[in-house]
């Protein structure tokens, strides 16, 4: 059978409006992107404008307080935030890096691709972080506890570490016998 090429055309417009409507899947472990050290953002255009968006719908979507690039497949640095009950403090970090901690403090925590394990951690209590928006240019923030807390998980996300690896030797055995029982692990 023949199909004319404008039909096909057709379809594959269709099929690509689809997809950029479509929410981003959320990558659970094992996933191997979740691994991954995250390259650097190079360019501040329209394409990392729109992943930015998908991130953000995700996040809210979910809900999570905060979101990193790998987890949706893209193994780029950046991240999105927002810790409020209303929507109102969405924040984007593109290349950040954090340049000073204070303190420390217990943190329990979750992760949207661990779904079901949360469990408490130690991590710094407050941290000065900058970072660049969609359009490059920098900022910094100064944070403590909670949004402290999802900055350095976010940003660990960048690195391929997962909260879990934060375990002390005494509850990695609580998380390993979780990953059994989801039979992410094989025994
Ligand atoms: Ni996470």
């Amino acid at each position: 059978m023949k199909v004319p090429a404008i039909v096909l055309v057709l379809a594959i417009f269709v099929l690509n409006l689809a997809n950029m409507s479509a929410l981003p899947v959320i990558r659970i472990i094992p996933d191997a992107v979740l691994r991954k050290v995250a390259a650097p953002v190079k360019s501040f255009d329209s394409d990392l404008k729109a992943v930015v968006k998908q991130m953000r719908l995700a996040m809210y979507k979910a809900p999570g307080i905060g979101l990193a690039a790998p987890q949706i497949g893209i193994s780029q640095r950046i991240f999105v935030m927002d810790t409020t009950e209303d929507e109102s403090g969405f924040t984007a970090f593109i290349n950040p890096e954090i340049t000073q901690r204070f303190g420390k403090q217990q943190s329990e925590e979750g992760c949207l691709s661990i779904p079901g394990f949360r469990e408490t951690i130690q991590r710094s209590k407050r941290v000065i972080v900058r970072g660049q928006n969609v359009d490059g240019e920098w900022f910094e923030a100064d944070a403590e506890e909670l949004d402290s807390f999802c900055i350095q998980h976010e940003l660990d996300h960048l690195n391929g570490v997962l909260f879990t690896d934060h375990l002390t030797r005494l509850k990695k055995p609580l998380f390993n016998s979780w990953l059994l029982e989801e039979g992410i692990a094989k025994p």
